[in-house]
């Protein structure tokens, strides 16, 4: 750990676990919205929204949906929403928990969603570390984090989202045998998560690829980084 990093973003490092919510360091909002994507954020994501849980709450994931989903998954920070809209589509029995923070990112998958008419999608649209501790134990049937803010400098570290804090949580929702899916483009990022996966012994390897697996749909930062060459690693663990 750094020393010269402030005593607060020591302890948002790990999950937020103080007293205080954590603090979030990305992009809130981007370029003006376009009208349609304002109506639907308007219009749409009351009813597609989880409220930020109470301290203590504890909320029933399968209860969100209708009908009762035979597993649900939860996406954190889903960017644009292509890859969320694409798994909601292609396994409709799965109830698809999806975080961001970014409000063009909203607009983006709510978008998706219209078009697609997908009833299998609730969105968080906060940080994800404050609805997590309000969700049982061995909830969920998946977990993704494609292409995470890399946070390249050294002093930043403690801003990524793979690291112990998250990774307790995350071991705490997933069900035995039930999958993490980690993408990144950042050499720095895929070294670090795999360092931070490799100190656990709750997860095991699945998968390291730079192909993409079919039953992965892309998403807006893979389709950038190939754009401009730079190869994609995909990562899984499997919580044991
Ligand atoms: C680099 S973008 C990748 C977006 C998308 N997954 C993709 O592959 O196109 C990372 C996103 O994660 C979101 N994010 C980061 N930390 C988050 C958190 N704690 N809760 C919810 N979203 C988060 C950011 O707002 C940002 O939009």
């Amino acid at each position: 750990m750094a020393p010269d990093q402030p005593d607060r973003e020591r302890r948002d490092g790990a999950a937020g676990q103080s007293c205080r919510p954590p603090r979030f360091y990305g992009r809130r909002k981007g370029k003006p919205l376009r009208q349609g994507k304002q109506e639907l954020i308007q219009n749409l994501l009351p009813d597609l929204a989880i409220p930020t849980p109470a301290a203590g709450e504890t909320i029933d994931p399968i209860a969100l949906f209708s009908p009762p989903p035979s597993e649900v998954w939860l996406e954190v920070g889903f960017g644009a929403g292509e890859h969320t809209a694409a798994q909601a589509s292609a396994n409709p029995h799965v109830g698809l928990i999806a975080s961001e923070v970014f409000l063009n990112g909203l607009g983006g998958l709510l978008k998706h969603i219209a078009a697609l008419e997908l009833a299998n999608i609730r969105i968080y649209p906060e940080d994800v570390r404050k609805l997590l501790p309000s969700l049982p134990d061995a909830c969920l049937g998946r977990a993704f984090v494609l292409f995470p803010d890399p946070w390249p400098k050294k002093r930043h570290a403690v801003r990524r989202f793979i690291g112990q804090g998250n990774l307790d949580q995350l071991s705490r929702l997933l069900a035995p045998g039930k999958e993490l899916r980690v993408a990144s483009d950042h050499p720095i990022y895929i070294e670090w998560a795999q360092e931070q996966m490799a100190m656990r012994d709750d997860f095991k390897p699945v998968l390291t690829t730079n192909l993409r697996p079919s039953d992965w749909p892309p998403s807006r930062y893979e389709q950038k980084a190939l754009e401009k060459g730079v190869s994609c690693t995909y990562m899984a663990w499997a919580r044991v």
